[in-house]
């Protein structure tokens, strides 16, 4: 504890142990964490989640697409700073992604609770769900229901790889998605904070142990469907061929000439995914889909990107006589986290005696969805050598800790506690 801050400090230990005990619920032992929302991980880690909440007497809600909700039930009439964040993760990822915000967020739950605090507001642990849009294409997928970004029509057009539906899937696990409404109360809600690792290296470069987002990407997933003509690999000549793969390999170089050539430095375009039908290697590729994603902190420059994208494309794709498809899978706007909130976390950093950063956010976050709502503010830790979304993700242990007391020190301002 510094000496100018004598505040209530989390059990490390016990946020430690939580967090070693949620990396074993993987559907890929021993090559990272895979746990996709609404699958058998999901369900262990959400049971592990509501067993230690009820042990500490909070209530535990499940919204209609699996937001889950945890908070003092003694405080139904207060005000409600909510802080979170989410326990899905992308295949083969990382341990700390999502599960560390909302792990830190039950740890100062039970600190609440252990040191009998009273606060003028109340505090809820929300986990979002589908929020690495692992299952559908489609990140923040349970803040963008939240916040009415998403309505009934997106239960039956967001499908997964096997063209199930996600109004589909929910009901199948026993939730009723198509029943209610599930936009949060915005007039009960008066704060949104989010903590999450880093997954870059801006921290570990500059050596600071505390980073307060100031504003988050955008990002926007078009998918394209190459078609061409699939055929014989050894018995058709060169000449003539329609080769969807190798237009896709061209248009590919493109998106990455364009992200780094119109970029300026903070936009980013990537291809993370592909499919090749029929995917033989002696068969010449009918049919190639693949995902662009663009992202910047600047929404004419994600637009511009694409723009640009998309006629390189059909370019190539007219030379070499292939079709070219696109549809929009995903998108979400740029924004800004707000400023009280950053001042506040600022504040808090100071009183602490601990040294901080304002940056942006190359990730997307779910806080980005709530902040045109409520506001909104972002805390980050150093990712180990700046890694995310692979099985080498990892934090140090002092970080961690270092970021859990942090968020118990604003949230505790937050809510007026004493
Ligand atoms: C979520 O982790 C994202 O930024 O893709
Ligand atoms: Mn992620
Ligand atoms: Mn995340």
């Amino acid at each position: 504890m510094k000496s100018n801050d004598s505040g209530m400090r989390v059990n490390g230990s016990r946020l430690l142990e939580d967090l070693e005990k949620m990396k074993e619920k993987t559907e890929t032992p021993g090559k990272g964490v895979t746990r996709f929302s609404y699958g058998a991980m999901d369900r262990e880690a959400r049971d592990y989640l509501r067993e230690c909440a009820e042990a500490i007497g909070l209530f535990v809600k499940t919204d209609p697409v699996g937001n889950l909700f945890f908070g003092f039930p003694e405080d139904k009439d207060k005000p409600v700073i909510l802080a979170g964040s989410h326990i899905d993760t992308v295949q083969n990822g990382g341990w700390l992604d999502g599960i560390y915000g909302t792990l830190s967020v039950l740890e100062a739950l039970r600190r609440i609770r252990e040191e009998k605090a009273e606060c003028g507001k109340t505090i809820q642990l929300v986990v979002f769900a589908e929020e690495e849009g692992s299952n559908f294409g489609s990140t923040l997928t349970g803040s963008k229901f939240l916040t009415g970004k998403y309505g009934t029509k997106d239960l039956d057009s967001l499908k997964n790889q096997e063209g199930v539906s996600l109004g589909e899937i929910l009901a199948k696990e026993g939730y009723s998605p198509y029943d209610s409404v599930m936009l949060l109360d915005w007039r009960r809600i008066q704060g949104m904070l989010e903590l999450h690792i880093e997954q870059g290296p801006i921290l570990e470069s500059h050596g600071v142990g505390l980073g307060i987002v100031d504003r988050i990407y955008g990002m926007k997933v078009n998918e394209f469907t190459l078609t061409g003509v699939g055929n014989h690999a050894g018995a058709s000549p060169m000449k003539g061929r329609q080769d969807a793969l190798a237009a896709a390999a061209a248009g590919i170089l493109e998106v990455e000439r364009c992200g780094r050539e119109l970029g300026e430095e903070e936009g980013v375009a990537t291809v993370g995914r592909i499919q090749v039908l029929p995917n033989g290697s002696n068969v010449i590729p009918g049919q190639a889909t693949f995902t662009v994603e663009v992202r910047s902190a600047n929404e004419e420059s994600i637009h511009a990107i694409m723009e640009e994208i998309l006629l390189r494309m059909e370019e190539i794709c007219n030379k070499r006589n292939i079709r070219c498809h696109y549809r929009e899978v995903a998108f979400s706007k740029p924004d800004s986290m707000n400023p009280r909130m950053v001042a506040l976390l600022e504040k808090t950093a100071t009183r602490m005696g601990e040294p901080y950063l304002i940056m942006n956010s190359g990730a997307v976050h779910d806080a980005c969805m709530l902040a045109p709502f409520v506001p909104t503010g972002m805390i980050f830790v150093p990712s180990i050598g700046g890694r995310s979304h692979v099985p080498q993700e990892d934090t140090r242990p002092e970080d961690l800790i270092r970021g859990a007391d942090y968020l118990l020190a604003a949230l505790l301002q937050l809510a007026d506690c004493k």
